[in-house]
C-alpha cells in the first residue's frame, strides 16, 4: 500500500505562501466584496487558512465536487448549496488543478449565473504537457505530476489531516 513519503512542501512554506496569496488577492480585489467559493472536500483546510488572510468583508460558500480516486475521474458536482452569484465578484478556491476538468465544470455552472467576475485560486497546480488548458489566476505552488496528499488533499479520504504536503510513494 502506498503511504506519504518525505515532506514535499512543509508547514511553514505553506503558511508563508498562503499569506502571500492573501496579499495578492487583497491587492487584486481592491476592497471590493468577494464571494469566495470553496470546493469540498479537498480545499477545506486551504480555504480556512486563505480567508483568514483577507482583511475585507467576504462571503464564504462551499460546493461539493466528488474527487476521483487515483485515475478514474468523476465530475459529480453538487451546486445546490450555492446562492445566486449574479453580479457578484467570485473567487473559486480549489486544492489542486490537474487536468482542469473539475474547475472548468464548476466555472461553467457559476458563469451561467452571470457573475460580475470569476477568478480562480488553487493551492497546487500540476505541471505537464496536457495541463495547459486552464490556469488559475492565483496559484500557491507548481508540483510535478505525482499524487500528493496532506493539507486537505487525500487518497481515498486518508491523509487530509497531514499538516504538510507529501508525495504518496
Ligand atoms: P482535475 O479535474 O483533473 O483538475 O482534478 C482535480 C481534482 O482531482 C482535485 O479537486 C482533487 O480532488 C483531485 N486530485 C488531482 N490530483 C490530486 C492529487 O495529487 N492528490 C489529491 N487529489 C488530487
Ligand atoms: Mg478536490
Amino acid at each position: 500500500m502506498k503511504t506519504p513519503g518525505k515532506t514535499m512542501i512543509g508547514r511553514d512554506q505553506i503558511q508563508k505562501r498562503v499569506e502571500e496569496l492573501g496579499r495578492e488577492i487583497t491587492e487584486d480585489f481592491q476592497g471590493r466584496e468577494i464571494d469566495v467559493v470553496g470546493v469540498l472536500n479537498g480545499a477545506f483546510i486551504f480555504l480556512a487558512d486563505l480567508v483568514r488572510q483577507l482583511p475585507y468583508t467576504c462571503k464564504v460558500h462551499l460546493v461539493r465536487a466528488k474527487s476521483y480516486r487515483a485515475t478514474s475521474q468523476s465530475e459529480t458536482i453538487d451546486l445546490e448549496a450555492l446562492p445566486d452569484l449574479k453580479g457578484r465578484e467570485v473567487l473559486l478556491v480549489e486544492d489542486i488543478l490537474d487536468s482542469g476538468k473539475t474547475l472548468s465544470v464548476i466555472m461553467d455552472k457559476i458563469n451561467q449565473m452571470n457573475p460580475k467576475s470569476l477568478k480562480t485560486c488553487v493551492l497546487l497546480e500540476k505541471t505537464g504537457p496536457d495541463r495547459e488548458v486552464l490556469r488559475a489566476d492565483f496559484r500557491g505552488f507548481l508540483v510535478e505530476d505525482v499524487w500528493v496528499v496532506g493539507y486537505g488533499l487525500d487518497m481515498d479520504e486518508n491523509y487530509r489531516n497531514l499538516p504538510y504536503i507529501a508525495e504518496l510513494v
